[in-house]
């Protein structure tokens, strides 16, 4: 089982002829909007792969669309809260080539609510995951309480701040992060990544896949990239972190569970949007053989 403290957001598309340089005015040749936010998509990714996944968040009252569709794609909506602030929002911004500027407005996810946090966590037990990203309040909370019960934690560190990891690194069971998080967190820190106190640490490498370390055996397990023509690439790291622990929380070796995961956020990045874009298991297993 896997809980999943997670931003909720309605995302709003705008696709563009190249992104906006400063005071430059754009038009979009296309617009449109759906569920988003790196904990919801994360949290469809974990159901899409065939994981029971139970997500912890706040919307406002204009969310439960959002949380609609959470519910449509297999995930236990019921620790969802409502807050008094709005539901958080991201403006994507797309070019031609796939790639995106991203604006969020954090709204009710930095409204977490402890004892929400407390009720869905008093149902884990020793052996099950807590999954945590930076966009929502109460991080450390919820880690300190799942560690205290058994529970493995995971941390995906986006959007990246090295103080937040810094803080969830006495809690962590895995840490999730790309190359170039990897170099910030180790600068900051004046320490190499895989000499942190985390048993695992998950690197993704964009076209060059990811890298599985299991610091205290130190052994690695590499997975490459599928090359995919990219229409959007919005994502295709939620897909690949709930991929890679919905894997690895069911008993797949780390080489399964990240080819699958690489073979997900391929073929995300081939579709328009965010949580729409994940794939099932049975097209991620299609697209295998
Ligand atoms: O990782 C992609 C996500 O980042 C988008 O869905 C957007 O909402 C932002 O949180």
């Amino acid at each position: 089982m896997i809980f999943n403290l997670g931003s909720i957001n309605a995302d709003y598309f705008y696709s563009l002829p190249h992104l906006p340089g400063p005071g430059e005015t754009l038009a979009a040749t296309g617009m449109k909007s759906g569920l988003g936010g790196k904990g919801a998509n994360q949290s469809v990714a974990i159901a899409r792969a065939g994981a029971e996944v139970c997500h912890i968040g706040a919307v406002g009252n204009d969310g439960q669309w959002l949380v609609d569709r959470m519910t449509a794609a297999g995930v236990d909506t019921r620790h969802i809260h409502l807050s008094r602030h709005p539901t958080a929002h991201a403006i994507v911004m797309i070019d031609g080539q796939g790639e995106n500027q991203i604006v969020i407005f954090p709204g009710a996810n930095h409204d977490q609510n402890r004892d929400v946090v407390e009720k869905a966590l008093a149902n884990g037990q020793r052996g099950d995951w807590l999954l945590l990203q930076n966009e929502t309040s109460l991080q450390v909370e919820a880690a300190m309480l799942a560690a205290g019960k058994g529970m493995n934690v995971a941390y995906s560190a986006a959007p990246f701040h090295a103080d937040a990891v810094s803080s969830l690194l006495p809690f962590l069971s895995l840490l999730i992060l790309n190359e170039i998080e990897a170099r910030q967190l180790s600068q900051a820190l004046g320490r190499e990544v895989l000499h942190l106190p985390v048993a695992n640490v998950l690197m993704t490498k964009g076209a060059k896949g990811a890298d599985w370390h299991d610091t205290r055996l130190m052994q690695t397990t590499s997975v490459p990239a599928f090359p995919v023509t990219a229409v959007d690439t919005t994502g295709a790291g939620d897909t690949f972190t709930g991929y890679a622990v919905a894997g690895i929380s069911t008993g797949l070796s780390p080489q399964t569970a990240l080819r699958r995961a690489a073979a997900a956020a391929a073929i995300s990045v081939t579709r328009l949007g965010t949580a729409e874009a994940i794939p099932t298991l049975a097209e991620v297993q299609a697209f295998l053989d």
